[in-house]
């Protein structure tokens, strides 16, 4: 029987030992990196969560390392000696050995690579098939069999690495949020179906026959509940469904830093928020924000400005190249001769659009000549903005030495003064391109927002992934409290119906939704929206004529709402709150491009767990249970 775990305890971990451990004797639990037998003696790479050391199998100890002979017996060396020939990668072994120094064989690229571990006694606790792919930094393997094997992907070093800062992000939460008097609480996942937000997953309820619990999409209604209850401060680290549409920092299950406050604004929920964010970077990657923030405070940007400048509510601002907006110009022109504007100014005049909220507008980004963009590079960008539903493509043209437009089917109609007039606006050199854009805002927006972010990219402003060591942070407020869907003629929330309007905009609730701004907040970082949330409608009449808007009658709303209204009218106190997406944050901090690589059982983008294998379809006595038939 071996002596090891019940009477040989692990002294180290795999990545701990250094040149002052030197004549220690340790014992090490881990996982065969490698294994390299050069005749002689046999050398291990031992791998553990740390890291790895390297453990000499040598029958020869005695000789080499005269002092190791009083710690052991010959007869285990050899023993060990002879199990070693036989070990391979991934299987689990323990050892007991003397840390030696490696002299001149000093391997400076592992931090425990000045020592190795002369083996005294050595154990197989399991032996392991053949890995599918090797369990190294960087692999090119599918990340299909990735995912099937996670396990063992797992084991890979990046991931480690994620999960353990992912770690540090909850525990420097839990203790920065608990220290500045917040609650930890938890909230129901099996809730009520409430329509608008995300799709919501159902569940099947067996004991309430033909009806059927949502999986919350967030903790949203309850933490307002908590407020009204009189918890004044929560918190919580909690899993989110959604049935979306996936990309690369969506998936179905995800985690949130939910938070809610009461009697509270805006700013004090921005600098807990902006006190939390320093304390997790501090602890996740010992990075001090004071250096790019020495206030201790994130800016702000209007969400219209963000629009307008950056055609998107989460602008990356480690760089310019600002849009510009040329509708009012070219208004002023009459189109300024090309027929496609021509059209849209022609709606302004005749009253067919409101100009006031410009539901249709045209844009232009410059792209400086410094950037070198070929004429195959500029179709490339091109090409990449296809993948947008509604692209039909980019009109562009080259300002030449004097002003002049050229390779551009616009140099044919634009008129001089409004050629002359755009050039000013755009501030354009001599050599400079500008790309235009115009049509419908929403798809204005979306198109010269991708078209930012990609120039950027070409011109080595941003690296293609990762934070290239900048870290930009950023509030963006105040946006529309509502949304116009088209298809339907109807005003939906923007956000959800319980976001409290600006108290300027409230008497335009009748008159003009579309102008009624509100008190929602989204925190930004590098692109990427890490956080959101509001303050909340806790005043019943005003809810009652949001809900008017949003064609809930009070009906409806009882049905739909009932349980939040009544306790809205139960006495409850100002309040607001935000969440943090915990996978986006994890994401940014570790420098990778996916979610997948900061979730140890994510999902595929089809929503799929390859590990498990599921959806599995379920045993038709289990559906009879449930009272439910499936139809092809
Ligand atoms: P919101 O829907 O904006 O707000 O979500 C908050 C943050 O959660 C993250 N997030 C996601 N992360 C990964 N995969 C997803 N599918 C996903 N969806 C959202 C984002 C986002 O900023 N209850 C409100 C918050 C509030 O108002 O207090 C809410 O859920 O980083």
């Amino acid at each position: 029987m071996s002596r090891f775990i019940d009477e040989l305890k692990r002294t180290h971990r795999c990545g701990q030992l250094r040149a002052a451990n030197e004549g220690e004797i340790v014992v090490l639990f881990g996982w065969v990196a490698s294994r390299r037998d050069p005749g002689g003696c046999l050398f291990v790479d031992l791998r553990d969560r740390t890291g790895i050391t390297q453990v000499v199998f040598d029958p020869q100890y005695a000789d080499k390392h005269p002092g190791a002979a009083k710690h052991g017996s010959a007869d285990l060396v050899l023993e060990a000696h002879k199990m070693s020939e036989q070990i391979r990668s991934e299987w689990v072994i323990g050892i007991r050995g003397l840390v030696v120094s490696r002299g001149s064989n000093k391997n400076p690229k592992i931090p425990t690579g000045e020592i190795e571990v002369l083996v005294l006694e050595a154990t197989i606790f399991n032996k392991a098939e053949t890995p599918p792919f090797e369990i190294a930094d960087n692999i090119d393997t599918r990340e299909e069999i990735r995912l099937e094997k996670r396990y063992l992907d797992l084991r890979r070093a990046p991931l480690q690495k994620a999960l353990q800062v992912r770690h540090r992000v909850n525990h420097a939460t839990r203790n920065y949020l608990s220290d500045n008097g917040c609650l930890e609480l938890e909230t129901p996942f099996l809730v009520k179906y409430t329509p608008g937000g995300a799709r919501n997953f159902l569940v099947p309820a067996r004991l309430s026959q033909g009806k059927f619990f949502a999986l919350a999409e967030s903790p949203q209604l309850y933490k307002q509940l908590f407020m009204v209850a009189g918890f004044d401060r929560y918190f919580q680290i909690v899993k989110c469904f959604r049935d979306e549409d996936l990309r690369l920092d969506r998936q179905p299950e995800f985690t949130q830093i939910d938070i809610e406050l009461s009697f509270t604004n805006q700013d004090e929920i921005f600098r807990l928020i902006e006190g939390l964010i320093f304390a997790i970077w501090k602890a996740a990657l010992d990075i001090d924000l004071k250096e790019f923030y020495p206030s201790g405070r994130f800016p702000e940007l209007e969400y219209e400005i963000a629009m307008r400048k950056y055609g998107s509510d989460k602008p990356d601002l480690r760089f310019d190249l600002p849009h510009v907006d040329l509708t009012d110009l070219i208004i002023e022109k009459s189109g300024g001769g090309v027929p496609f504007w021509s059209e849209i100014t022609d709606k302004y005049k005749s009253g067919a659009l409101r100009s006031d909220i410009k539901p249709e507008i045209i844009k232009a980004l410059v792209i400086p000549a410094s950037a070198n963009m070929s004429r195959p590079q500029l179709e490339d960008l091109e090409k990449g903005l296809k993948e947008i539903r509604g692209f039909r493509g980019l009109a562009r043209c080259q300002v030449g030495e004097n002003g002049e437009w050229t390779q551009s089917p616009l140099a044919k109609s634009i008129t001089d003064e409004a050629r002359l007039a755009i050039n000013a606006a755009c501030e354009a050199k001599p050599g400079d391109i500008i790309a235009f854009q115009f049509g419908k805002e929403t798809l204005v927006h979306t198109v010269m927002a991708r078209l930012r972010n990609d120039v950027a990219k070409r011109m080595g402003l941003i690296p293609e992934y990762g934070h290239g060591g900048k870290w930009n942070f950023l509030w963006v407020v105040t946006p529309p409290l509502f949304e116009f869907d088209e298809d339907t003629g109807k005003f939906a929330a923007a956000h959800h119906a319980f976001t409290r309007p600006v108290d300027d905009h409230i008497p335009l609730l009748e008159t003009d939704p579309a102008r009624v701004n509100c008190y929602r907040y989204d925190v930004v970082l590098n692109g990427v929206e890490i956080g959101g949330g509001s303050g909340r409608l806790h005043d019943p009449d005003v809810q009652a004529r949001v809900f008017k808007v949003l064609g809930i009658g009070e009906e409806e709303g009882k049905e739909k709402f009932g349980f939040l209204l009544d306790a809205l009218r139960s006495g409850a106190p100002p309040h607001g709150g935000i969440a943090l997406g915990m996978d986006r944050l994890s994401m940014l901090l570790a420098g990778v491009q996916t979610l997948r690589d900061v979730i140890p059982f994510p999902k595929t983008n089809q929503a799929t767990d390859l590990l498990t294998g599921a959806p599995v379809e379920v045993d038709p006595a289990q559906l009879a249970d449930l009272k439910i038939r499936t139809v092809q």
